[in-house]
């Protein structure tokens, strides 16, 4: 609730200005405060994201392996190497390590960074969430 009376402050004072018929600066009215305070608000956090990858990902540190690889420690690990799961030969071609740029790519679109893949996922096009949810991946150690 306070929070929420805050934001509508820098609305109130613009408000009483224009009636006023005072001459005010947007500087002198601090109208840049209430901006940002939606976004942030919907912003989710990549665990909540990695919502979407649950159904064939376990993130336990056992590795367990459902219809996709265990994904625990998959930052910085390499490429298709979780023993006893069986790769795609389209990700197995693709060698090289789970670094960020590569785990960006990946879930961006996984069938045009690995063409071939068996992973069964659309890709997610923001940006945002998919730095969140790299971030995600990589704490789990
Ligand atoms: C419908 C099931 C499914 C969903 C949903 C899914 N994946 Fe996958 N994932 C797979 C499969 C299957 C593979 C193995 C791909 C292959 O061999 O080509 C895989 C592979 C991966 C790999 C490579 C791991 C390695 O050991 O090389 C990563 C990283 C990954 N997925 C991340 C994600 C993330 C992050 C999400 C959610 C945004 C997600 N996946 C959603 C099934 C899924």
């Amino acid at each position: 609730m306070k929070a929420g009376a805050f934001a509508a402050l820098p609305l109130l004072i613009v408000l009483a200005a224009c009636g006023g018929g005072t001459e005010t600066t947007a500087s002198d009215t601090g109208g840049q405060a209430a901006a940002p305070a939606p976004a942030a608000a919907v912003a989710k956090s990549g665990e909540d994201l990695f919502k979407k990858c649950a159904a064939c990902h376990s993130v336990t540190p056992d590795g367990r392996n459902g219809i996709g690889p265990g994904l625990h420690g998959v930052s910085g690990r390499a490429v298709a190497s979780v023993e006893g799961f069986t790769y795609s030969n389209g990700l197995k071609a693709k060698g090289g390590v789970w670094d960020e740029a590569n785990l960006d790519a990946f879930i961006a679109a996984p069938v045009k960074w690995a063409p071939g893949t068996k992973m069964m996922f659309a890709g997610i096009s923001d940006p945002a969430e998919r730095k969140a949810l790299v971030d995600y991946l990589a704490t789990l150690k």
